[in-house]
């Protein structure tokens, strides 16, 4: 049997081809000459198996896309509070090259518009690193997010670089304001080779994937960023990722996304998927127009905006059952699905209202698939309660799902791989 997802996105393009509204980005003289036509959209799920239709391995300019993946690494580089010294993370509500920073700090409201993008580009690389060796961090980063290793157009680094007054201008403004401490020229040229990377449309869904993987890239298994950057990076994404149509986007689409003024638009979706589509005709906020409709379409054909409510953990209790009888009696609960505060909170409460009579509780998590740290912390303390009960308390956790099963404070337990290892005898 073929796989339906190809054959969805072969479908999907199709719809949009005829769309030819919009204009390739004219302020570059290079990117207004490509070819208008192509037209791709490729899937990389968490688990790294990469889907495609169309145009995916032609290669264009990352152009603002970078901006997301610069920020992560400014962030790990340098910290949180220097970057956000620095950077805000307010939606502008401007356009992307919209020469305004914050009135009382002459900080960028954030890193999505070019103010903040190139004040991150700026904080790239730990230490004092050259501007050489600040551009090959970025290109390095950029790399490392795509699997492989990245170049640079140089017919469109020195194409942009000719006109790029607004920056120029934009960075002589974050200089008097000692947001930049260096040559402003500089900057702005590194920054622009930064959006000058040359990536693929299979690339960017990668990109997108190690940001939808907390930070791994799930093809080549590299941790690139840590966790808590990619939750910032995530929420910047979400509410300034799209300038300002981001308010649009949050609601009809609501996918954290970023787009480039050469044609790309990648949605990174936390926990599932990252997707990445190229059509080079922008609207009049900078975004590719077919793409914009490509994303609305995969959101609601499959339901992925992240506000969509999910299933409630109403089920995180299976069963709730006493095997055996008389002194030998154990209380077994048996837990299903995946265990978060939502689903704990149901467990601790199976376990209060319960009040088990029997000396001995098992929690079996047979089939459990995931436990988050709340959860397991929840669960522990429920374990270390029963014991100063006066329970045995024994976990049934064939696939140690729970880590570290320690309760800690006068709790104790039993961890064991099978629940015939603890019911077996009282069953005669
Ligand atoms: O700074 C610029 O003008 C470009 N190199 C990048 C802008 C961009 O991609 C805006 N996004 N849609």
């Amino acid at each position: 049997m073929r796989s339906v997802v190809p054959d969805y996105l072969t479908e999907a393009l199709g719809d949009v081809e005829s769309d030819t509204s919009g204009e390739p980005a004219g302020y570059i003289p290079e990117l207004a000459v490509a070819d208008p036509e192509r037209l791709g959209a490729v899937f990389a799920t968490v688990d790294g198996q990469v889907y495609g239709a169309g145009d995916i391995d032609t290669e264009f300019t990352i152009q603002s896309i970078s901006k997301p993946f610069t920020y992560a690494m400014a962030l790990a580089d340098r910290g949180f509070d220097p970057v956000l010294a620095k950077v805000g993370v307010e939606p502008s509500g401007e356009a992307f090259n919209q020469i305004s920073l914050e009135g009382d700090t002459g900080r960028p409201y954030n890193p999505m518009i070019n103010a903040g993008a190139i004040t991150a580009h700026s904080l790239a690389g730990s230490a004092q690193p050259t501007p050489a060796e600040r551009v090959e961090r970025v290109v390095h980063g950029l790399s490392a997010f795509a699997g492989r290793r990245l170049t640079i157009d140089e017919a469109v680094c020195a194409s942009e670089l000719e006109h790029a007054h607004r920056n120029l201008a934009i960075a002589h403004m974050l200089r008097s304001h000692n947001i930049l401490t260096e040559d402003p020229r500089t900057v702005v040229d590194g920054y622009t080779r930064q959006c000058s990377v040359l990536v693929t449309t299979r690339d960017l869904a990668v990109m997108a994937a190690t940001l939808a993987n907390r930070g791994i890239n799930p093809v080549s298994g590299e941790r690139v960023i840590p966790e808590p950057v990619v939750r910032q990076v995530l929420s910047v994404m979400f509410t300034c990722g799209m300038y300002d149509a981001a308010g649009d986007w949050a609601t009809q689409v609501g996918i954290p996304a970023k787009s480039g003024v050469a044609g790309g638009l990648i949605g990174a979706l936390p926990g599932q998927i990252g997707i990445a589509t190229f059509s080079p005709r922008l609207d009049p906020h900078g975004n590719s127009v077919r793409g914009v409709s490509l994303f609305e379409r995969f959101s609601s054909d499959m339901g992925l905006h992240v506000m969509e409510v999910p299933a409630a953990a109403r089920a995180v209790v299976r069963s709730n059952h006493v095997v055996g009888r008389g002194p030998d009696a154990i209380r077994v609960l048996q837990l299903q699905g995946g265990i978060n505060f939502a689903a704990a909170e149901r467990i601790v409460r199976e376990a209060v209202d319960t009040a088990p009579a029997e000396a001995e509780v098992a929690l079996d998590l047979t089939m459990v698939y995931s436990i988050d740290d709340v959860g397991r912390r929840m669960l522990l303390e429920v374990v270390r309660r029963l014991t100063l009960d006066g329970h045995e308390v024994y976990l049934v956790d064939p696939e140690a799902i729970m880590p570290d099963p320690e309760p800690g404070n006068g709790g104790r337990i039993t961890v064991v791989g099978d629940i015939e290892q603890v019911v077996h005898s009282r069953i005669r």
